[in-house]
Protein backbone atom coordinates (compact mmCIF):
# COMPACT_ATOMS: atom_id res chain seq x y z
CA UNK A 1 0.00 0.00 0.00
CA UNK A 2 2.92 2.54 0.86
CA UNK A 3 4.30 1.44 -2.62
CA UNK A 4 1.00 2.31 -4.28
CA UNK A 5 1.08 5.77 -2.25
CA UNK A 6 4.41 6.45 -3.61
CA UNK A 7 4.11 5.76 -7.16
CA UNK A 8 1.10 7.42 -7.45
CA UNK A 9 3.02 10.62 -6.20
CA UNK A 10 5.47 10.09 -8.23
CA UNK A 11 3.15 10.01 -11.06
CA UNK A 12 1.24 13.43 -9.96
CA UNK A 13 4.82 15.49 -10.14
CA UNK A 14 5.16 14.48 -13.70
CA UNK A 15 1.72 15.75 -15.08
CA UNK A 16 1.18 18.81 -16.67
CA UNK A 17 -2.66 19.44 -17.50
CA UNK A 18 -3.04 21.93 -20.69
CA UNK A 19 -6.83 21.16 -21.65
CA UNK A 20 -9.89 21.11 -20.51
CA UNK A 21 -10.42 17.62 -21.07
CA UNK A 22 -6.65 16.57 -19.38
CA UNK A 23 -8.02 18.16 -16.48
CA UNK A 24 -11.60 15.82 -16.30
CA UNK A 25 -9.07 12.51 -16.70
CA UNK A 26 -7.02 13.71 -13.67
CA UNK A 27 -10.37 13.98 -12.15
CA UNK A 28 -11.54 10.46 -13.42
CA UNK A 29 -8.22 9.21 -12.95
CA UNK A 30 -7.60 10.26 -9.05
CA UNK A 31 -10.64 11.30 -7.47
CA UNK A 32 -13.96 10.27 -9.13
CA UNK A 33 -15.69 7.30 -6.91
CA UNK A 34 -13.92 5.05 -9.19
CA UNK A 35 -10.83 6.88 -9.40
CA UNK A 36 -7.21 5.46 -7.49
CA UNK A 37 -8.14 7.40 -3.88
CA UNK A 38 -11.27 5.75 -3.45
CA UNK A 39 -9.62 2.71 -4.16
CA UNK A 40 -6.77 2.93 -1.61
CA UNK A 41 -9.49 3.83 0.98
CA UNK A 42 -11.17 1.05 0.08
CA UNK A 43 -7.92 -1.16 0.61
CA UNK A 44 -7.27 0.51 3.79
CA UNK A 45 -9.79 -1.63 5.47
CA UNK A 46 -7.84 -4.21 5.23
CA UNK A 47 -4.51 -3.09 6.39
CA UNK A 48 -3.47 -4.79 9.55
CA UNK A 49 -4.31 -2.53 12.91
CA UNK A 50 -0.94 -1.61 13.87
CA UNK A 51 0.12 -0.44 10.32
CA UNK A 52 -3.20 1.69 10.33
CA UNK A 53 -2.01 4.90 12.04
CA UNK A 54 0.77 5.37 9.85
CA UNK A 55 -0.14 4.20 6.81
CA UNK A 56 -3.50 6.21 6.81
CA UNK A 57 -1.72 9.30 7.41
CA UNK A 58 0.24 8.73 4.02
CA UNK A 59 -3.28 8.22 2.38
CA UNK A 60 -4.50 11.75 3.92
CA UNK A 61 -1.43 13.50 2.90
CA UNK A 62 -1.90 11.80 -0.58
CA UNK A 63 -5.91 12.90 -0.64
CA UNK A 64 -4.34 16.51 0.44
CA UNK A 65 -2.05 16.58 -2.39
CA UNK A 66 -4.37 15.48 -4.97
CA UNK A 67 -7.30 17.78 -4.51
CA UNK A 68 -4.48 20.59 -4.35
CA UNK A 69 -2.90 20.03 -7.29
CA UNK A 70 -6.17 19.31 -9.14
CA UNK A 71 -7.33 22.94 -7.42
CA UNK A 72 -4.18 24.60 -8.81
CA UNK A 73 -4.77 22.84 -12.63
CA UNK A 74 -8.25 24.26 -12.63
CA UNK A 75 -6.84 27.75 -11.66
CA UNK A 76 -3.92 27.77 -14.09
CA UNK A 77 -6.45 26.85 -16.73
CA UNK A 78 -9.09 29.45 -16.30
CA UNK A 79 -6.27 32.29 -16.11
CA UNK A 80 -4.77 30.91 -19.02
CA UNK A 81 -7.89 31.26 -20.29
CA UNK A 82 -8.62 34.76 -19.29
CA UNK A 83 -5.26 36.52 -20.66
CA UNK A 84 -4.27 34.02 -24.11
CA UNK A 85 -7.96 34.65 -25.50
CA UNK A 86 -7.79 38.64 -23.66
CA UNK A 87 -11.68 37.23 -22.95
CA UNK A 88 -12.34 35.84 -19.46
CA UNK A 89 -14.36 32.38 -20.80
CA UNK A 90 -15.75 31.28 -17.16
CA UNK A 91 -18.21 34.38 -17.49
CA UNK A 92 -21.16 33.47 -18.55
CA UNK A 93 -22.86 34.57 -22.13
CA UNK A 94 -24.08 37.49 -23.28
CA UNK A 95 -27.45 37.02 -24.25
CA UNK A 96 -28.76 37.52 -27.45
CA UNK A 97 -31.37 40.78 -28.30
CA UNK A 98 -34.10 38.80 -29.98
CA UNK A 99 -36.21 41.35 -32.00
CA UNK A 100 -39.84 42.09 -32.03
CA UNK A 101 -43.29 40.76 -33.99
CA UNK A 102 -43.54 42.90 -36.48
CA UNK A 103 -46.81 45.50 -36.34
CA UNK A 104 -47.80 44.11 -39.97
CA UNK A 105 -47.78 40.56 -38.38
CA UNK A 106 -49.13 41.72 -34.89
CA UNK A 107 -52.39 43.21 -36.86
CA UNK A 108 -52.42 40.39 -39.65
CA UNK A 109 -52.60 37.67 -36.41
CA UNK A 110 -55.20 40.27 -34.86
CA UNK A 111 -57.72 40.25 -38.03
CA UNK A 112 -57.09 36.68 -38.55
CA UNK A 113 -57.72 36.27 -34.71
CA UNK A 114 -61.22 37.95 -34.87
CA UNK A 115 -62.18 36.30 -37.57
CA UNK A 116 -61.27 32.92 -36.52
CA UNK A 117 -64.04 33.00 -33.66
CA UNK A 118 -67.05 33.63 -35.72
CA UNK A 119 -65.46 30.60 -37.51
CA UNK A 120 -63.32 31.75 -40.62
CA UNK A 121 -60.48 29.56 -41.50
CA UNK A 122 -57.23 31.35 -43.24
CA UNK A 123 -56.01 30.15 -46.71
CA UNK A 124 -52.99 31.74 -48.96
CA UNK A 125 -52.30 32.00 -52.40
CA UNK A 126 -49.46 32.56 -54.85
CA UNK A 127 -47.67 36.39 -55.28
CA UNK A 128 -46.99 35.40 -58.90
CA UNK A 129 -50.34 34.74 -60.65
CA UNK A 130 -52.04 34.43 -64.07
CA UNK A 131 -54.37 37.27 -66.04
CA UNK A 132 -57.43 34.78 -64.80
CA UNK A 133 -56.64 34.89 -61.13
CA UNK A 134 -56.21 38.35 -60.52
CA UNK A 135 -58.51 40.04 -63.12
CA UNK A 136 -60.93 37.66 -65.73
CA UNK A 137 -62.32 35.41 -63.34
CA UNK A 138 -63.35 38.89 -61.14
CA UNK A 139 -64.94 39.84 -64.04
CA UNK A 140 -62.64 42.53 -65.01
CA UNK A 141 -63.50 43.80 -68.65
CA UNK A 142 -60.48 43.48 -71.08
CA UNK A 143 -59.76 47.27 -71.58
CA UNK A 144 -59.75 47.39 -67.28
CA UNK A 145 -57.18 50.22 -66.45
CA UNK A 146 -56.01 47.83 -63.41
CA UNK A 147 -54.87 45.52 -66.41
CA UNK A 148 -52.88 48.71 -67.28
CA UNK A 149 -48.77 48.23 -67.24
CA UNK A 150 -48.56 51.56 -65.22
CA UNK A 151 -50.78 50.12 -62.56
CA UNK A 152 -49.39 46.40 -62.64
CA UNK A 153 -46.28 44.92 -62.47
CA UNK A 154 -45.94 41.98 -65.06
CA UNK A 155 -43.21 39.73 -65.20
CA UNK A 156 -43.85 38.10 -69.14
CA UNK A 157 -46.70 38.55 -71.29
CA UNK A 158 -48.65 36.32 -74.05
CA UNK A 159 -49.61 34.81 -71.35
CA UNK A 160 -49.78 37.23 -68.72
CA UNK A 161 -47.60 36.56 -66.04
CA UNK A 162 -47.85 39.11 -63.16
CA UNK A 163 -47.70 39.84 -59.52
CA UNK A 164 -51.19 40.08 -57.94
CA UNK A 165 -52.39 43.46 -57.43
CA UNK A 166 -55.04 42.12 -54.73
CA UNK A 167 -55.86 39.12 -52.70
CA UNK A 168 -59.04 39.02 -54.53
CA UNK A 169 -57.44 36.25 -56.78
CA UNK A 170 -57.09 33.86 -53.54
CA UNK A 171 -60.69 34.08 -53.83
CA UNK A 172 -60.89 32.44 -57.49
CA UNK A 173 -58.54 29.85 -56.43
CA UNK A 174 -60.48 29.00 -52.90
CA UNK A 175 -63.60 28.84 -54.83
CA UNK A 176 -61.84 26.46 -57.60
CA UNK A 177 -60.74 24.24 -55.17
CA UNK A 178 -63.62 24.18 -52.49
CA UNK A 179 -67.36 23.50 -52.42
CA UNK A 180 -69.72 25.92 -50.58
CA UNK A 181 -70.48 26.60 -47.76
CA UNK A 182 -66.94 28.55 -47.73
CA UNK A 183 -65.98 31.12 -44.76
CA UNK A 184 -62.31 31.88 -45.45
CA UNK A 185 -59.77 34.48 -44.82
CA UNK A 186 -57.07 35.30 -46.92
CA UNK A 187 -54.01 37.47 -45.60
CA UNK A 188 -51.42 38.04 -48.14
CA UNK A 189 -48.52 40.32 -49.84
CA UNK A 190 -49.47 42.45 -52.71
CA UNK A 191 -47.66 44.85 -55.27
CA UNK A 192 -48.74 47.84 -57.56
CA UNK A 193 -46.78 50.10 -59.68
CA UNK A 194 -47.45 52.98 -57.58
CA UNK A 195 -45.00 56.19 -56.47
CA UNK A 196 -43.55 55.69 -53.04
CA UNK A 197 -44.92 58.39 -50.55
CA UNK A 198 -46.20 58.57 -46.82
CA UNK A 199 -49.53 57.11 -47.73
CA UNK A 200 -49.07 55.02 -50.58
CA UNK A 201 -45.75 51.75 -51.42
CA UNK A 202 -45.50 49.12 -54.15
CA UNK A 203 -45.40 46.55 -51.86
CA UNK A 204 -48.43 46.46 -49.15
CA UNK A 205 -50.63 43.86 -47.34
CA UNK A 206 -54.24 43.17 -47.83
CA UNK A 207 -56.47 40.40 -45.76
CA UNK A 208 -59.49 39.34 -48.12
CA UNK A 209 -62.72 37.60 -46.72
CA UNK A 210 -64.83 35.72 -48.11
CA UNK A 211 -68.10 34.08 -47.37
CA UNK A 212 -69.91 31.70 -49.86
CA UNK A 213 -73.53 29.56 -48.77
CA UNK A 214 -76.86 29.29 -49.31
CA UNK A 215 -79.27 32.22 -48.63
CA UNK A 216 -76.62 34.67 -47.58
CA UNK A 217 -77.57 38.41 -47.51
CA UNK A 218 -76.38 41.95 -47.53
CA UNK A 219 -77.74 41.97 -44.12
CA UNK A 220 -74.98 38.79 -42.87
CA UNK A 221 -72.35 41.19 -44.66
CA UNK A 222 -73.22 44.38 -42.18
CA UNK A 223 -73.17 41.91 -39.22
CA UNK A 224 -70.11 40.31 -39.64
CA UNK A 225 -67.99 43.85 -40.63
CA UNK A 226 -69.33 45.28 -37.63
CA UNK A 227 -68.62 42.53 -35.53
CA UNK A 228 -64.99 42.94 -36.95
CA UNK A 229 -64.97 46.46 -36.55
CA UNK A 230 -65.73 46.43 -32.74
CA UNK A 231 -63.28 43.65 -32.02
CA UNK A 232 -60.49 45.75 -33.49
CA UNK A 233 -61.34 49.23 -33.01
CA UNK A 234 -63.61 49.14 -30.00
CA UNK A 235 -67.14 48.48 -28.64
CA UNK A 236 -68.60 51.75 -29.20
CA UNK A 237 -67.43 51.66 -33.44
CA UNK A 238 -70.06 52.65 -35.58
CA UNK A 239 -69.69 51.65 -38.96
CA UNK A 240 -70.99 53.05 -42.60
CA UNK A 241 -71.11 51.38 -45.86
CA UNK A 242 -71.30 53.89 -48.55
CA UNK A 243 -72.27 52.66 -52.29
CA UNK A 244 -69.33 52.17 -54.46
CA UNK A 245 -68.31 50.11 -57.43
CA UNK A 246 -66.32 46.90 -57.79
CA UNK A 247 -65.86 44.15 -60.90
CA UNK A 248 -66.76 41.44 -58.81
CA UNK A 249 -69.12 42.66 -56.41
CA UNK A 250 -72.80 43.96 -56.92
CA UNK A 251 -73.85 45.83 -54.70
CA UNK A 252 -70.48 46.81 -53.94
CA UNK A 253 -69.51 49.61 -51.03
CA UNK A 254 -66.91 51.17 -49.11
CA UNK A 255 -67.07 50.42 -45.34
CA UNK A 256 -65.94 53.80 -42.91
CA UNK A 257 -65.36 53.37 -39.39
CA UNK A 258 -66.43 56.17 -36.26
CA UNK A 259 -63.12 58.50 -35.56
CA UNK A 260 -62.22 58.34 -31.96
CA UNK A 261 -62.58 61.93 -32.17
CA UNK A 262 -66.28 61.02 -32.36
CA UNK A 263 -66.61 63.42 -35.32
CA UNK A 264 -65.65 66.08 -33.45
CA UNK A 265 -62.80 66.27 -36.47
CA UNK A 266 -59.44 65.90 -36.80
CA UNK A 267 -56.53 65.60 -38.87
CA UNK A 268 -56.91 61.59 -39.49
CA UNK A 269 -60.35 61.56 -40.33
CA UNK A 270 -59.69 65.25 -41.92
CA UNK A 271 -62.72 66.48 -39.89
CA UNK A 272 -65.31 64.21 -41.35
CA UNK A 273 -65.85 61.51 -38.17
CA UNK A 274 -64.94 58.71 -40.70
CA UNK A 275 -62.08 56.38 -41.64
CA UNK A 276 -62.36 54.36 -45.02
CA UNK A 277 -60.74 50.69 -43.66
CA UNK A 278 -62.31 48.29 -46.73
CA UNK A 279 -63.96 47.46 -50.10
CA UNK A 280 -67.13 44.77 -49.90
CA UNK A 281 -70.13 43.80 -51.34
CA UNK A 282 -71.92 40.31 -52.81
CA UNK A 283 -70.30 38.39 -54.76
CA UNK A 284 -71.49 39.10 -58.19
CA UNK A 285 -73.32 35.87 -60.06
CA UNK A 286 -70.83 35.94 -63.03
CA UNK A 287 -68.15 35.14 -60.42
CA UNK A 288 -69.87 32.64 -58.71
CA UNK A 289 -70.41 31.20 -62.47
CA UNK A 290 -67.25 31.29 -63.43
CA UNK A 291 -65.56 29.17 -60.95
CA UNK A 292 -68.19 26.67 -60.85
CA UNK A 293 -71.02 27.75 -58.26
CA UNK A 294 -74.48 28.01 -58.69
CA UNK A 295 -75.33 31.13 -58.56
CA UNK A 296 -79.06 30.30 -58.36
CA UNK A 297 -77.81 28.33 -55.15
CA UNK A 298 -75.58 29.65 -53.57
CA UNK A 299 -74.79 33.66 -52.53
CA UNK A 300 -72.04 35.21 -50.51
CA UNK A 301 -70.02 38.24 -49.79
CA UNK A 302 -66.57 39.57 -50.16
CA UNK A 303 -64.57 42.18 -48.71
CA UNK A 304 -60.95 43.46 -49.00
CA UNK A 305 -59.18 45.63 -46.65
CA UNK A 306 -55.13 46.92 -46.45
CA UNK A 307 -53.20 45.74 -43.36
CA UNK A 308 -50.78 48.77 -43.54
CA UNK A 309 -53.83 50.83 -43.31
CA UNK A 310 -55.42 49.52 -40.35
CA UNK A 311 -51.88 49.38 -38.61
CA UNK A 312 -51.60 53.14 -39.17
CA UNK A 313 -54.86 53.94 -37.22
CA UNK A 314 -54.34 51.75 -34.90
CA UNK A 315 -50.81 52.94 -33.95
CA UNK A 316 -51.03 56.22 -35.49
CA UNK A 317 -47.98 55.61 -37.72
CA UNK A 318 -47.60 58.53 -40.26
CA UNK A 319 -45.85 57.33 -42.54
CA UNK A 320 -46.00 53.56 -44.58
CA UNK A 321 -42.68 53.23 -45.76
CA UNK A 322 -41.64 53.12 -41.94
CA UNK A 323 -43.14 49.45 -42.24
CA UNK A 324 -40.76 48.88 -45.11
CA UNK A 325 -37.41 50.28 -43.69
CA UNK A 326 -36.71 47.41 -40.96
CA UNK A 327 -35.28 50.84 -38.42
CA UNK A 328 -35.25 48.23 -34.90
CA UNK A 329 -35.88 51.96 -33.45
CA UNK A 330 -39.24 52.06 -34.85
CA UNK A 331 -40.17 48.34 -34.69
CA UNK A 332 -39.06 47.68 -31.25
CA UNK A 333 -41.93 50.00 -30.21
CA UNK A 334 -44.07 47.20 -30.69
CA UNK A 335 -42.89 44.52 -28.86
CA UNK A 336 -45.64 45.45 -25.92
CA UNK A 337 -48.46 45.32 -28.68
CA UNK A 338 -48.46 41.40 -29.23
N1 LIG B 1 -59.65 44.01 -54.16
C1 LIG B 1 -60.08 45.33 -53.77
C2 LIG B 1 -58.89 46.28 -53.80
O1 LIG B 1 -57.78 45.83 -53.79
C3 LIG B 1 -60.67 45.31 -52.40
C4 LIG B 1 -61.97 44.59 -52.35
C5 LIG B 1 -63.14 45.26 -52.57
C6 LIG B 1 -62.00 43.24 -52.08
C7 LIG B 1 -64.35 44.62 -52.54
C8 LIG B 1 -63.22 42.59 -52.04
C9 LIG B 1 -64.39 43.29 -52.26
O2 LIG B 1 -63.31 41.29 -51.79
O3 LIG B 1 -65.57 42.63 -52.23
O4 LIG B 1 -59.09 47.45 -53.80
Amino acid sequence: MQDKINRIKKEVSDIKVATQAELEDFRLKYLSKKGSLNGLFDEFKNVANEQKKEVGQRLNELKVLLSNTYERFKGEMESRQTTETGNDLTRSGESIAIGSRHPISIVRNEICDIFARIGFTVAEGPEMEDDWHVFSALNFPPEHPARDMQDTFFIAQQPDILLRTHTSSVQVRVMETTKPPIRMIMPGRVFRNEVISARSHCIFHQVEGLYVAEKVSFADLKQTLMFFAREMFGEKTQIRLRPSFFPFTEPSAEMDVSCTCNGKGCNLCKHTGWLEIMGCGMIDPNVLESNGINSEKHSGFAFGMGIERIAMLRFGTKDIRMYFENDVRFLKQFSAAI
